[in-house]
């Protein structure tokens, strides 16, 4: 049994309520409820109702404990957020008061023992969301070929050294399959150049490449957003927070493309929110968040 540390403090809480503005009531989409930090802040703040979908069946299950005490208004939906208009029918509603989605992983996710996210425990190597997906960490690290290994890693890791990096990950698998986080970790900073003291482990980039392509994070992110803005009633706002540059760069294109020319929506944040200096220094994992916010306006 995994022991799970069911802790996340929800970020840019303030930011979310005075752009969704629950006090109107009506029903709200929280696409990645999480723990459920900011459905109970919305529930709290007037929300009537809170859909509530996360693809990770152990952060429902938690979820569903914490917010226990607003009984029916809140569902649970086990599934991933681009099926938000599955969702919303099967709620009942067409349209709804506002949407959020906070993108990304869990503090939970990443700490919890056993999910095999961080090269900070050593412990098979896993990183699905979903664990009824079939593509693991370890699965893509055996089977995927050295070119799209470095093209993944380059793509979402942003890694100079991602070359490299592929090659020592297929030379190693060579010897032994790579099924630990501990293991793939020792063999991508082999791989790297010795620079002396950094800021980051080495291994931190080729991680978040490989969670972002198991997860398929950035895959028809701009279909879900167009999606998730069709359910929108007129004044009604998605907030979208986003935790690294290419996530934000597809939410930023993506609410621009919608906003042109005789579009039913505007966007309402010209340059994204960040959290202000309080919220970084008591959440640090926050500093990186970055929040857009765009209006169905007809
Ligand atoms: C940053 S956390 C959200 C935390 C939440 N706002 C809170 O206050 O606790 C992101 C959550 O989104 C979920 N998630 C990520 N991608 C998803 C997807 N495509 N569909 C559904 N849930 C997703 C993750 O499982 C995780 O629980």
């Amino acid at each position: 049994m995994d022991t799970v540390v069911a802790s996340h403090e929800p970020v840019m809480v303030r930011e979310v309520l005075e752009a969704l503005r629950p006090g109107r009531g009506g029903v709200f989409v929280d696409c990645t409820l999480g723990l459920g930090g900011h459905t109970t802040a919305l529930l709290e703040a007037g929300a009537a109702r809170v859909i509530g979908i996360d693809r990770d069946a152990t952060a429902l299950g938690l979820a569903r404990e914490r917010l226990q005490g607003f009984g029916d208004r809140v569902s649970f939906v086990h599934d991933d957020y681009r099926a938000i208009g599955a969702a919303v029918r099967a709620a009942g509603a067409t349209e709804v008061a506002g949407i959020l989605a906070d993108l990304g992983v869990s503090s939970m996710q990443l700490d919890a023992e056993g999910r095999g996210f961080s090269f900070r425990r050593d412990e098979p190597l896993d990183m699905r969301m979903d664990v009824r997906d079939e593509m693991s960490a370890a699965v893509f690290v055996a089977d995927a070929d050295e070119v799209e290994l470095a093209r993944v890693i380059f793509e979402y890791g942003e890694e100079r050294y991602s070359r490299r990096i592929a090659r020592a990950i297929v030379r190693a698998r060579g010897e032994a399959p790579i099924e630990t986080t501990g293991r793939l970790a020792a063999i991508v900073r082999r791989a790297i150049p010795n620079k002396g003291w950094q800021r980051i482990d080495p291994a931190t980039r080729t991680f978040q490449a490989i969670r972002i392509h198991v997860n398929r994070e950035l895959d028809r992110l701009d279909v879900f957003l167009l999606d998730a803005a069709r359910r929108l009633a007129v004044g009604a706002r998605l907030v979208v927070i986003a935790f690294h540059s290419l996530e934000d760069r597809v939410v930023k294109h993506t609410f621009r493309a919608m906003a042109a020319d005789d579009a039913p929506w505007q966007v309402v944040t010209r340059r994204p929110l960040s959290p202000d200096d309080e919220e970084c220094e008591r959440n640090p994992r926050a500093r990186s968040a970055r929040l857009r916010v765009l209006e169905r306006c007809a």
